[in-house]
Order: C-alpha cells, then structure tokens, then sequence
C-alpha cells in the first residue's frame, strides 16, 4: 500500500490581535480558545470580535462560563434566528435549546453526533452556526473533534476541484434512521420501554420521511460572508450525487469522505464543566465519541438559521 503523506501546506490558524478579546489557537488547522469575556455579559465589542474569530478559526470555545439557557439563547440569537433543526422539545422554557445528555448506565451503538458530519445537511437550510454547552463531562473521553472543510477543498488539485465545481451531493439522513430503528426494535425486544424513537437518553421529535428524502446541495459551497470555498461532504449523511450512478458517486464521495476527516485537517477538544463550543457549520464537520460508558455527560444546544447553500 502506497504511504499516505499528509498536506504540509496551507495552514494558517494564527490569531488576529483582537482589543477586547484573547484568541489561542487550538491546532494548526482550525479552532481558538477565546478569553476574557463571559458569555452572559458580552459587550457589543466584544461581540463583533467573537464573530471575526469564528469565521477565521471555523470552531472556537470558551472555558469557565456561567451561563444560564437564557444566556445561551441570547448568545444565539446575536447570528441570526434559531435554527429549525430542533431535534428534541427543548428544555421546560427553553423550546431551542436542546439537550444532548447520556446517563452513566445507558449504553448505545450510535451515539447523538456519533461519526463525522455536518449538522443537519438533509435540511434545505442547514443551521449556519451550532453551539454546545458543556454541564457535566465525564473525567476522560467524551471529546469532540472537528475537521477544517476550507482546508480540506485548499488542498485538492485545481482538476479535482473543476470536477467538482457542478456537482450536487445527496445528503439524506437514511443511514442515522436506519440506525434508530434498529436500536427501537432492540429496545423493544429486550422489553424495554423506548417512549419513541431516540439516541438512549434524547427522545427526538422528528420528521424521519423529510430527513430520509434529504436535500441536494452543491458538493462547494461558497461562505456567504468570508467568500471561502469550502467542501460540503461528511461520512454521515452523504450519500449520492446528482446525475451520476451509484457506483460512480460511492467511488468519488469515498475519496472526498476520507479526505475530508483526515487528522491533518482537525482539532480536537477536550470538554470540562461550563465549556461553550461554537461552530461555523458551514465550513466544517465534527463528530462526538461514543467512548464514556460509565460516566455522565450532559450537554445543551442551539443552532442559527443558516441558508440554502449555494
Ligand atoms: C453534535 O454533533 O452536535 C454533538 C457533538 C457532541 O456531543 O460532542
């Protein structure tokens, strides 16, 4: 077998020199931790740095914020409206802020954000932005890891990235519903009482026909506000492209899935209590690891309404 070398150019994840906020680099591909502020008591300053460095560093994170699901709501609505990816009903109060929570006991073959993916892809209008909050980590595993797509597109070829300039990629949900099923019956099997469809602890309220029947989008996507082209390909949802037989599109998207989540283009975050995670969907994937069993972990998100990729 041919050895793999990694791209060893392209990379520029520097900070900028903010005024009202610190930035750190987190790798050499993408994510900065950023200091000095407190999330529930943001100045408009402050604010539109936060936003500059999310745009430069794709993923960026705070640690230590006391912030209340009112704060985080706030937060989110500074982007945009909430997203319309709502998997759950919320927490009491909170309709758009949805939890993300594993018991210590409960144990599952696919995990909520389980392998590497976009959020919400089958959607016409995948959220633009996502934000997680950390409440209760497990004391090891349970990290989160992203994947620079701008990065990824970088280091194709000039002829790679003419072919796939017109392309249009089938994201489809069919492999996660497939997967729920299979874990309901189980459930169902072993007497248990499942409540509905859910990855163990998150009972979902969704649409499985709309997320099963997907969206085609433009395998580029061009960031509406930095210009950046980016790859819009995950290992999750990804699933056909338009005009082309299966055999040719599985042979292609396998190439690009792969490429796209190599270790070269990630970072990866080790969680503590009272981390707040934010993340330019648009331009990135990211994968949770089923890899706690024994521990808790408790987590809240939201989203920004994104738009069509175009
Ligand atoms: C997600 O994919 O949105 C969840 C990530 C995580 O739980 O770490």
């Amino acid at each position: 077998m041919e050895l793999e070398l990694h791209p060893s150019t392209g990379f520029d994840n520097s900070a900028r020199d903010y005024e009202h906020i610190e930035a750190l680099p987190l790798a050499a591909a993408m994510g900065a931790e950023i200091r000095d502020v407190q999330i529930g008591k943001l100045t408009d300053a402050q604010f539109a740095e936060i936003e500059d460095a999310l745009y430069r560093h794709k993923m960026i994170f705070f640690r230590d914020q006391d912030m209340t699901h009112a704060d985080q709501e706030n937060f989110t609505l500074r982007f945009g409206d909430f997203g319309i990816d709502a998997y759950t009903k919320g927490v009491p109060g909170h309709r758009n802020v949805q939890p993300v929570i594993k018991e210590a006991d409960t144990r599952i073959r696919m995990l909520f954000g389980s392998g590497w993916h976009t959020d919400s892809p089958f959607m016409e209008t995948p959220p633009a932005i996502s934000m997680l909050f950390g409440a209760d980590i497990p004391p090891y595993g349970g990290d989160t890891m992203w994947c620079n797509t701008v990065l990824a597109y970088n280091c194709l070829s000039d002829t790679m990235r003419q072919v796939l300039a017109p392309l249009r990629v089938h994201m489809t949900a069919v492999g996660v519903v497939s997967e729920l099923q299979k874990e309901a019956k189980a459930r169902t099997m072993a007497g248990q009482e499942t409540g509905g469809t859910g990855f163990g602890n998150i009972e979902l309220d969704i649409n499985t026909n709309k997320m099963v029947a997907g969206w085609y989008h433009p395998i580029v996507r061009t960031h509406p506000k930095t210009g950046e082209k980016a790859l819009y390909v995950d290992q999750t949802y990804s699933h056909g492209i338009q005009g082309m037989t299966p055999a040719e599109a599985e042979a292609l998207l396998r190439f690009l899935k792969h490429h796209v989540s190599q270790p070269a283009f990630s970072c990866r975050l080790r969680w503590e209590p009272k981390t707040f995670t934010v993340w330019d969907n648009r331009i990135c994937v990211h994968q949770a690891f089923n890899d706690y069993d024994g521990f808790r972990r408790e987590m809240y998100r939201t989203t920004v309404l994104g738009e069509v990729p175009r």
